[in-house]
């Protein structure tokens, strides 16, 4: 898994190298920032599951590209905000200072505004017929109802009691809707049928629950060093995660349900999702 892995992030650091170069005039700082923060490392999850999905229907990586590197400079601008004081206020991200510690709180707020903006200038070069389509997936998943909406509720939750239900609601926003576009938008950029899209939706909404229970439980018994961020973060924010509601053992539990939930949904596949299968047991599995 670590070399399957290993080819796709070159091919993802390139193609992110192209869409998102240096630049030299008065603002150039602002694309240090993005930079700083895109090519810090990272596990490029989103590119990869969506190059994957693509690959499983048919699709050239080189067709998905665009949308792949979208995906990418979304979710590195929501670590780059999350990391903020504001929000979780932290100091360490991918083995490196925070955005906001290493060019100061302006520029980290403009420079995740500016890979949003980037994002969408990147995924508009796509020649693809379906870009509308996989346009509109990737401002709803990002948005609101998306992304957006499972941070506020997350931040709006710190200190108070919740149930598990909103737990889960939070962690499908704010962590699975940008999972479950990477599956969606692969499966449309690749012509896959309303069945076929409802798969990969289905099962990218329970790994993506799963991935943020593993988010959780190494913010516990992780080590900062493996995992790039400070641990004991969490509890600091007073947030609630599936370890502070349920314990470390039945969060285990749960992850791994949600990661064969998440498998069973790719049980049409057959042999052509074992890639995908295989990743889900890693990354529960994961350490950082
Ligand atoms: C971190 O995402 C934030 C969560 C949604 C849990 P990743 O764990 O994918 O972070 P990187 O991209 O590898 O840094
Ligand atoms: C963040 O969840 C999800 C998003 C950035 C959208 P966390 O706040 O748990 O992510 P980490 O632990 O800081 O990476
Ligand atoms: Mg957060
Ligand atoms: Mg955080
Ligand atoms: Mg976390």
């Amino acid at each position: 898994m670590k070399n399957k892995l290993k080819e796709r992030i070159e091919f993802i650091d390139k193609s992110l190298n192209e869409f998102l170069p240096d630049d030299n005039n008065l603002q150039s700082i602002v694309y240090d920032s993005m930079r700083y923060s895109v090519f810090a490392g990272g596990k490029r999850l989103r590119p990869i599951l969506m190059l994957e999905t693509a690959r499983m229907f048919g699709a050239d990586w080189d067709t998905i590209k665009e949308f792949a590197c979208a995906l990418e400079m979304i979710h590195t601008y929501s670590l780059i905000h999350d990391d903020l004081p504001a929000m979780d206020n932290d100091d360490l991200r991918r083995g490196i200072p925070t955005n906001h510690i290493k060019f100061g709180e302006d520029i980290a707020i403009l420079a995740g505004d500016g890979l949003l903006n980037k994002a969408f200038e990147t995924a508009l070069q796509s020649k693809s017929p379906f870009i509308l389509d996989a346009l509109k997936e990737l401002a709803f998943s990002s948005g609101t109802e998306g992304m957006i909406g499972g941070q506020v509720v997350d931040l709006k939750s710190e200190g108070k009691q919740i149930g598990l239900d909103t737990l889960k609601y939070i962690h499908s926003l704010k962590t699975g809707a940008l999972i479950r576009s990477a599956c969606v938008i692969g499966a449309i950029l690749s012509d896959a049928d309303d069945f076929e899209i409802q798969a990969v939706k289905d099962f990218a909404i329970n790994l993506g629950i799963a991935f943020q229970i593993r988010d959780d439980i190494l913010d516990v018994i992780g080590d900062t060093k493996t995992l790039g961020k400070k641990v004991g973060s969490d509890v600091q924010s007073d947030k609630n995660t599936y370890v502070s509601l349920l314990g470390i053992d039945k969060s285990i539990e749960l992850a791994d349900k949600y990661s064969q939930d998440a498998k069973a949904s790719l049980m049409p596949f057959g042999e052509k999702a074992s890639f995908l299968a295989e990743l889900t047991d890693f990354l529960i599995d994961r350490n950082n």
